[in-house]
C-alpha cells in the first residue's frame, strides 16, 4: 500500500530508516493530475530505485496566472489509486503552509537558461519551480529525480540548479509520452473542449515537419514562421514562441548545425499548450 504523507518531518524520518539499510530513494516530483506522462517517470524511478516517492503539490508559486491555478485539475484519490498499482512506496502531498510556513522568505532563482521561451512568457514561473524542487529534494533527500523531457525548458533549469547548489541528488531526463494521435499528455489537456481536442495534434504533426525540413539545413526565420502560419489555420489561437535551440544552454539557433531542440507553446481556447522535440 502507498503510504501519505504530509509532514516534512514524518517524510525524513521515513527516508533516514530506508538510508539506515542501504536503500536507494528516487523521487517524481508532480502536481497530480496523473497520468501516463507522469506514470513514465514512476516506472523509471521503481527500475532505478529501491524506495519510491511521488510527491504532488500544485506550487502556487510558479503559477503567474490566478485563474490557471484555480483551474488545475485535482484529484488526490484517483492519484492514489494509479500510485497504488505502480507499487509507490510513498506518496508526499503536503499542504501549502506545510511548504510555505509563515515567514518564507527564500528564492531559488536560475539564470540564463530559464530566461528566455516560458521564463519570458511566465515571469516568475521558474523561480517558483526552482524553489520549489529545491525544497522537494531538501525534504526527500532522494539520491535520484525524475523529470520528463515534456517540459525541456525546466529539465535544464534543474539540472543548472542542482550543479550549481551542490544539491546531491542526480537528475534523470525521462521521454516525453503522447497519445496515440501524437498530442502530448499533459495535465491541462482535461481543460481541452472536444473540438479543441480534435485540433490540438496538429502542434506536434508540424514541430514534426518544421524538424525533418530544419534538419534538412534550412533557415529556421523561414521555416518556422511557415510553422506559426500553420498553426493558426490548424486552429490554435496564438503562438507564444516557436524557436529552434540548442540543446547545450538552449541558445538561439540560425540553422540546426549542433544538436538542437524544437521548442513551442500555442493556445487553443483557453489552454497553453507546450511541446518540444530534438531535430
Ligand atoms: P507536472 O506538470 O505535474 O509534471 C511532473 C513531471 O511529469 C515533470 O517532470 C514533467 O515533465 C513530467 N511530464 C508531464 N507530462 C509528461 C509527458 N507527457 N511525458 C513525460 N513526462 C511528462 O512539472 C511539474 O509538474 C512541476 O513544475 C514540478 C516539477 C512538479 C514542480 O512543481
Amino acid at each position: 500500500m502507498t503510504q501519505v504523507i504530509r509532514s516534512s518531518a514524518e517524510l525524513r524520518e521515513k527516508v533516514a530508516g530506508w538510508k539506515r539499510s542501504g536503500m536507494l530513494v528516487g523521487v517524481v516530483p508532480t502536481m497530480g493530475a496523473l497520468h501516463d506522462g507522469h506514470l513514465s517517470l514512476v516506472r523509471e524511478a521503481r527500475r532505478q530505485s529501491d524506495r519510491v516517492i511521488v510527491t504532488i503539490f500544485v506550487n502556487p508559486m510558479q503559477f503567474n496566472n490566478a485563474d490557471d491555478l484555480k483551474k488545475y485539475p485535482r484529484d488526490e484519490g484517483h492519484d492514489l489509486a494509479l500510485l497504488d498499482a505502480e507499487g509507490v512506496d510513498v506518496l508526499f502531498a503536503p499542504e501549502v503552509t506545510e511548504v510555505y510556513p509563515e515567514g518564507f522568505a527564500t528564492k531559488v532563482s536560475v539564470s540564463g537558461v530559464s530566461e528566455p521561451l516560458e521564463g519570458a512568457f511566465r515571469p516568475g514561473h521558474f523561480d517558483g519551480v526552482a524553489t520549489v524542487v529545491a525544497k522537494l529534494f531538501g525534504m526527500t533527500q532522494a539520491g535520484r529525480a525524475f523529470f520528463g523531457e515534456k517540459d525541456w525548458q525546466q529539465l535544464q533549469v534543474v539540472r543548472r540548479l542542482v550543479e550549481d547548489l551542490n544539491i546531491p541528488v542526480r537528475i534523470i531526463g525521462c521521454p516525453t509520452i503522447r497519445e496515440a494521435d501524437g498530442l502530448a499528455m499533459s495535465s491541462r489537456n482535461v481543460r481541452l473542449s472536444a473540438a479543441e481536442r480534435a485540433a490540438a495534434p496538429a502542434l506536434h504533426r508540424i514541430l514534426e515537419a518544421a524538424a525533418a525540413t530544419l534538419h534538412g539545413g534550412a533557415s529556421a526565420r523561414e521555416t518556422l514562421l511557415d510553422a506559426e502560419a500553420e498553426i493558426l489555420e490548424a486552429g490554435f489561437r496564438e503562438v507564444d514562441y516557436l524557436d529552434l535551440r540548442s540543446v547545450e544552454g538552449l541558445r538561439p539557433l540560425e540553422r540546426a548545425t549542433e544538436p538542437a531542440r524544437l521548442l513551442v507553446a500555442a493556445w487553443i481556447g483557453d489552454v497553453r499548450l507546450i511541446d518540444n522535440i530534438a531535430v
